[in-house]
């Protein structure tokens, strides 16, 4: 059974990483968190034996073989790499960090001191994408060129620091754009990205107390309290890769849409086929429900679309599976860190281009 430890105990540790760990088997040994009722809360709740205010306290204990880092964005590159010269490996949440630089600095310490750095790219683990991916892999689709994503909410925005650009980065890209980026490279067979157009728009921010745009009061008070909301609600990207394929990106923590989306649409030369589905994560662990990826094709000469079903599954789950599978040496990782820092050139490189009005290269 892998030891394991929890930095960070907020909302997604309490929706996936401590119900992951204790489904998959593994003990969670300890947790940490700044806010001590919040750490103390979670440590009940799990039967957790120890419970820290300083992260640091946590990495000194011998017996954690590996933790996930699941805090702020800025604080994902100073925690991870204590936490890798600690000698654990590392689970940590997306994105990998804060800018390309510091994603850089933490692939190299891993690398350097031979450790598992895994980023929490749990899209990939959904069932319709790794449907999907077998199909691709079996060449069903022929050569990929084209792939539109979406991640859109019509209300959605997360409260505290997620509005504060020094503290998350950016808005809805690095937000929630990330994931469907991120698996779409993954289905497209992971090529690099040679250039980014992209505009960043803040159409609402916190206006939105005054017009009735937030239904949360939870970011309403904050707001009022004078929270900085310094980053986009709504972007767009156009990203060419070195194969030729190009991906677009639209996503929106708030847009006065018919429906919240996820979707990837991918056009081959043999097919096409499109997942667009919306798994909200809180509803993730009760999902069986049988859906399907449509794939367009053509049969006997004649244009046809299949509905191919799959059950919906727990990404998180998996994710946490595959993570404990990797640091016992069951499993290879199918997300390495230099995923990791391929997302985070292409969140670099959409507000470069965002602030520019050019499009950027991007070098790797
Ligand atoms: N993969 C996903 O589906 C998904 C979903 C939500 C969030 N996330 C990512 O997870 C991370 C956390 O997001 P969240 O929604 O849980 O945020 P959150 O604000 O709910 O939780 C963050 C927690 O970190 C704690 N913290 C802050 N500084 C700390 C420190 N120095 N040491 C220890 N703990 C500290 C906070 O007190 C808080 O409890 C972010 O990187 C976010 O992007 C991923």
């Amino acid at each position: 059974m892998v030891k394991v430890g929890v930095i960070g105990t907020g909302l997604i540790a309490d929706l996936a990483h401590l119900p992951g760990y204790q489904a998959a088997g593994a003990e969670v040994v300890a947790v940490a968190d700044i806010v001590e009722p919040r750490v103390q809360a979670m440590q009940k709740k799990y039967g957790v034996a120890k419970a820290f205010t300083h992260y640091q306290d946590l990495l000194a204990l011998p017996e954690i073989q590996a933790v996930s880092v699941a805090v702020p964005n800025y604080l994902h590159a100073p925690i991870v790499l204590d936490a890798l010269r600690a000698g654990k490996d590392v689970l940590v949440e997306k994105p990998m960090a804060l800018n390309l630089a510091e994603a850089l600095t933490m692939e190299a310490e891993a690398a350097r001191l031979g450790r598992v750095l895994m980023v929490g790219f749990n899209s990939r683990f959904r069932a319709d994408v790794v449907k999907l991916r077998r199909l691709i892999q079996a060449g069903e689709l022929g050569d990929l060129y084209f792939a539109s994503t979406g991640y859109l909410r019509r209300r959605g925005y997360p409260s505290g620091w997620f509005t504060v650009k020094a503290e998350s980065g950016g808005g809805p890209v690095v937000d929630i754009g990330i994931h469907v980026m991120d698996f779409t490279r993954y289905l497209v067979g992971s090529p690099l990205p040679v250039s980014v157009v992209a505009q960043v728009q803040q159409k609402f921010g916190a206006c939105a107390v005054e017009e009735g745009v937030w239904e949360s009061s939870d970011v309403r008070d904050g707001l009022r309290d004078g929270r900085v909301f310094d980053v986009e609600d709504f972007a767009t990207a156009w990203i060419r890769f070195d194969t030729g394929l190009v991906m677009t990106l639209e996503t929106a923590w708030t847009a006065n849409l018919a429906r919240d989306r996820v979707y990837s649409n991918l056009l081959g030369t043999k097919a096409g086929a499109a997942i667009d589905s919306y798994h909200p994560i809180h509803k993730q662990r009760s999902t069986a429900a049988v859906e399907t990826v449509e794939v367009f094709t053509e049969v006997e000469g004649m244009v046809a679309d299949l509905a191919v079903p799959y059950h919906a599954n727990a990404s998180h789950t998996a994710e946490i599976r595959h993570f404990l599978a990797v640091v016992e040496g069951r499993e290879t990782p199918i997300i390495t860190p230099r995923d990791g820092v391929v997302m985070q050139a292409i969140l670099d490189g959409i507000y470069a281009s965002a602030d520019s009005g050019k499009e950027v290269a991007i070098t790797l």
